[in-house]
């Protein structure tokens, strides 16, 4: 009777780590593309990228002012130097090292726009 008993919930828990070993952790499998709802506009350098770097970081970023040594004035610049703008800009507020300086951090879909301009390629579009 006990034996039958343990036999049983050894075979449950068995089962259940089976299920759950074959359940996706991904979130994109799960839910779809992240954040549907950001505007894919932000996704273009132009019409997207430009205009919250130049509203928010040539000020100190530029040719005559280079903070930490960067330009950004440029589509050469931004392209040069994309990953080292992403992970600044993803650091969290309380890191004084997020970028802009002294500013909120910017928008999730202004950042994801971004991460999905380098992952296209960085074009200039
Ligand atoms: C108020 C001035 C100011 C603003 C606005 C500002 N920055 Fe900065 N930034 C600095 C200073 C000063 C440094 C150098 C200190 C440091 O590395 O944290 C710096 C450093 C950086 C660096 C590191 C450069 C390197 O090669 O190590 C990056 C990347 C950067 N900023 C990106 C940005 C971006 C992107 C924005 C706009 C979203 C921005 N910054 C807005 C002042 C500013």
């Amino acid at each position: 009777m006990t034996k039958a008993v343990i036999r049983v919930s050894f075979l449950t828990l068995i089962g259940a780590f089976i299920i759950t070993s074959c359940y996706s952790e991904n979130y994109e499998d799960l839910y779809g593309p992240r954040d549907p709802e950001c505007d894919s506009v932000l996704t273009t350098y132009t019409a997207g990228i430009r205009p919250w770097i130049d509203a928010e970081c040539v000020d100190c970023h530029n040719s005559g002012a280079s903070s930490g040594g960067l330009d950004l004035s440029t589509y050469q610049d931004v392209f040069d130097n994309a990953n080292v703008v992403l992970d600044r800009i993803k650091r969290e507020p309380n890191d004084p090292k997020m970028m802009p300086l002294g500013q909120p951090k910017l928008p999730r879909c202004t950042i994801q726009g971004f991460e999905k301009w380098i992952a296209a390629g960085k074009p200039e579009n």
